[in-house]
């Protein structure tokens, strides 16, 4: 369900400037009505927005809101139950070359034989089978991402031995490494400190706006994504507000969502989610704002 700011205004349709892209350009990713079942439990419940090409989409919930469902789902990994999913016009496919994800789980074993120029380039071989030939247009390629991303510097390390914060930016890199038109990352900073999430986030928006990528980027937490982001989908018990982070993160928006009062407090320059009903506050980013089921 798409919770609209207009109280008189009917649920189940966007929120205002949330439907096709600035200037009427067609959004490289259309999310519509999508619904979700997991083990016969509902998980989404019609979910609408869209992100257009060079556009920055924060995908807020708490854990369990369903964000790494929602990503799966528009990977094609997971059918909806109902509703549809346009990505650039196209049809979905496992192995999409116009999608690029950074999964929320990664393991890196410290004694991989890989270095992380080579991880970077197992993103060109997604669609082909067997080794892959060296190339200098690959190794071309390869490099140019290792850049772009500040990797140089460690791209012939082990990967194992990389920090978090450099892992992370190898996985980006991988990700980015086909040329997507739509970048979905899960949780690419929760295990970063504050200066690493910024980097990261930084690097992520510099290459949205320069490479007209569509960025769609779960987190549990929004504050660190405040400066770039550019729409919102925020998800609470299966249920979506999407919109600019304006219309979206108010008392107002964000209390119908949750179905409870919701305070939303702006401090220097962070913003809390208060639960209302029970004066008591609550970081964004604790797994329920609402002190449920701990
Ligand atoms: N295969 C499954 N079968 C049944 N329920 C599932 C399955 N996968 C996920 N779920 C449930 O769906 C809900 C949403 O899970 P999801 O992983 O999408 O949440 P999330 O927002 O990514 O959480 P987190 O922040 O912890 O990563 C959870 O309640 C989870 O237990
Ligand atoms: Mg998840």
């Amino acid at each position: 369900m798409i919770v609209t700011t207009d109280p008189k205004a009917p649920t189940g349709g966007p929120l205002p400037g949330d439907g096709t892209g600035v200037g009427g350009l067609e959004p490289v990713l259309r999310v519509e009505d999508v619904s979700v079942s997991l083990g016969g439990q509902p998980v989404l419940d019609r979910v609408s927005f869209s992100v257009e090409a060079g556009g920055f989409c924060g995908l807020i919930g708490s854990n369990g809101a369903g964000k790494t469902t929602l990503l799966r789902v528009i990977l094609g990994l997971l059918s909806p139950s109902s509703g549809r999913i346009v990505v650039t016009g196209g049809r979905r496919s496992r192995k999409n070359p116009r999608i690029g994800y950074v999964p929320q789980k990664i393991v890196l074993e410290a004694d991989m034989p890989l270095r992380a120029r080579d991880l970077v380039g197992l993103g060109l071989d997604g669609q082909r089978f067997g080794i892959p030939r060296p190339s200098a247009k690959r190794r071309n390629a390869v490099d140019e991402m290792l850049d772009a991303v500040g990797a140089t510097r460690f791209a012939d390390a082990r990967i194992g031995n990389l920090s978090g914060g450099e892992q992370q930016r190898i996985m980006i890199a991988q990700a980015l490494v086909c040329r997507p038109e739509l970048l979905l990352l899960d949780e690419p900073l929760a295990n970063l400190d504050i200066r690493s999430a910024a980097e990261v986030v930084e690097l992520l928006a510099h290459i949205a706006a320069e490479q007209r990528i569509a960025v769609l980027l779960s987190a549990h937490d929004m504050n660190p994504l405040l400066p770039v982001m550019d729409r919102v989908v925020y998800l609470a018990d299966g249920r979506a507000a999407s919109g600019t982070t304006d219309q979206v993160v108010t008392s107002e928006t964000l209390s119908r969502l949750y179905g409870h009062p919701v305070e939303v407090i702006h401090v220097q320059g962070r913003v809390l989610v208060v639960s209302g009903a029970e004066h008591q506050a609550h970081h964004a980013d604790d797994p329920d704002p609402f002190g449920r089921g701990a």
